[in-house]
């Protein structure tokens, strides 16, 4: 029997508690596990070594924790993967995928599309694992393959603009290169990027998995063939996630469903609001007319998430500074909802030339909806933009380029033929879980709520 999304965020990871006579996750702190038998302890050892999920005792945390494999089993289970891989932070995830798909096959070259968390960006950037990048737009990726090729990286929804990326036509032009996607953003509620053939589904896990902003972790799903050397990676570099951490993310997949939908209402909401405030000048929602042109949502995401991106006409800085119920941070997908202005904070260290194509502009501001009363959120990001509104726009110091400079093809591969594959799973990939207006409603809907949008008194759009 197949279960919705709803009912295994509830239940996955958890078969065996009634049978342990227990409701809540056990939670194991031990760093060492006991062994009189010291040739089985060994040859557990020897197997966790060589990859293997399990072996017949822990030995030590570091290669082996009960609670954080229950975790693991849990997302695994809804993004549809064999398996799944935890480390300390989504950071050490999309590290230890770097180290297993380009250090230990010995294919240097990455190709990415950006934009990206400003993070990976800048590990990318900086070759500090000692890997070149070619940085291209979704329709180049065929082109900037090389025989050194090792991995292609791509994140969609894109932080901070929302840039969506169609996934299946990636794959088909990475070839036998594996494609990782940060789905971050979207979440498994939205979005299974190793169902249409992403090799790598990385997330950090301090986001909506967690959902309450207090759990540092991240994880990679993926197939058992790729899992053992992501295991492997994990038990040389140490990057594992706490158990606590493990305990807390399961804990939070289980009202994943729920915080997302509630959150991405509620961002559907305030985005058609915000397109026809006059303190904005360019609102970026997946789910708005002109924001999704390769008509991804429905095909690959549920819905268009509970990220928004907003350029002010003002001091982006200051509409921030005015916010008095928005909590001005980095980080998303907590249950209150969180402001920053990329450029200044999560994208400062990006490139000026990255800043450029990724659409990082000094009046960006990326919000994270939390699970506030729509009408609150309104009346907040009114104030706030109406207060700094005649403000001068703030400068925003160009990062100095630290970047290497990244290697040029030197192989161009033919470009292979770039087609939208056929959705095997077309079935769960049902219509957007809300109504997102058509371009004409959207128009009937600014015309007749533009007035009151601007004085903040508008009803909500249907
Ligand atoms: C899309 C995305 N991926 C990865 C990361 C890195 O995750 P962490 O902070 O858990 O290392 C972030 C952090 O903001 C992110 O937004």
């Amino acid at each position: 029997m197949t279960y919705s999304v709803d009912t295994r965020a509830v239940h996955a990871g958890r078969a065996d508690l009634a049978e342990l006579g227990v409701h809540a996750l056990p939670l194991d702190f031990s760093t060492t596990y006991p062994m009189h038998d010291q040739v089985a302890a060994g040859a557990a050892l020897g197997a966790f070594a060589d990859g293997a999920a399990t072996a017949a005792t822990p030995v030590y945390q570091r290669l082996y924790n009960p609670t954080t494999a229950r975790f693991e089993q849990a997302l695994a289970e809804l993004e549809g993967t064999e398996a799944a891989v935890s480390f300390a932070s989504g950071m050490a995830a999309i590290t230890a995928v770097l180290q297993a798909a380009c250090l230990m096959t010995e294919r240097r070259h990455v190709v990415a599309v950006r934009p990206l968390y400003g993070g990976t960006d800048h590990l990318l950037s900086i070759g500090l694992l000692g890997l070149s990048v070619t940085w291209v737009e979704q329709d180049e990726v065929a082109r900037a393959i090389r025989p050194d090729t090792g991995l292609v990286v791509v994140e969609t929804p894109g932080n901070p603009t929302l840039n969506l990326v169609d996934i299946a036509t990636v794959v088909i032009q990475a070839g036998d290169v594996p494609v990782l996607v940060d789905n971050t953003f979207a979440t498994p509620v939205l979005q299974n990027p190793a169902r249409l053939g992403a090799a790598y589904v990385v997330h950090s896990g301090t986001k909506y998995l967690g959902g309450h902003g207090d759990v540092l972790g991240g994880v990679v799903a993926c197939a058992e063939q790729r899992a053992g050397a992501l295991r492997q990676v994990r038990i040389l570099t140490g990057a594992v996630l706490h158990p606590l951490a493990g305990y807390l993310l399961h804990r939070g997949l289980a009202t994943l469903p729920l915080r997302v939908r509630a959150a991405q209402a509620t961002a559907a909401t305030l985005a058609v609001r915000l397109a026809v405030h006059k303190g904005i000048s360019k609102v970026h929602y997946p789910g708005l007319p002109g924001n999704d042109p390769r008509g991804l949502i429905g095909r690959q995401m549920r819905g268009p998430g509970a990220m928004i991106a907003f350029e002010t006409t003002g001091d982006a800085a200051a509409v921030v500074a005015a916010l008095r119920l928005i909590t001005p941070a980095v980080s998303l997908g907590s249950v209150d909802s969180l402001i920053e202005h990329p450029a200044l904070l999560t994208h400062r260290l990006v490139d000026a030339e990255g800043k450029e194509t990724g659409g990082i502009t000094p009046n960006l501001l990326r919000m994270s909806v939390g699970l506030e009363d729509p009408e609150d959120l309104w009346a907040d990001l009114d104030q706030a933009l109406r207060a700094a509104g005649t403000r001068a726009t703030v400068a925003v110091d160009a990062h100095a380029a630290t970047a290497a400079v990244p290697a040029e093809p030197t192989v161009p591969a033919e470009p292979a033929a770039v087609a939208v594959a056929a959705d095997p799973h077309a079935a769960v990939l049902a219509a957007p879980v809300i109504a997102v207006p058509e371009p004409e409603a959207f128009a009937e809907a600014v015309s007749a709520t533009s007035a009151q949008a601007v004085n903040g008194s508008a009803p909500v759009p249907a």
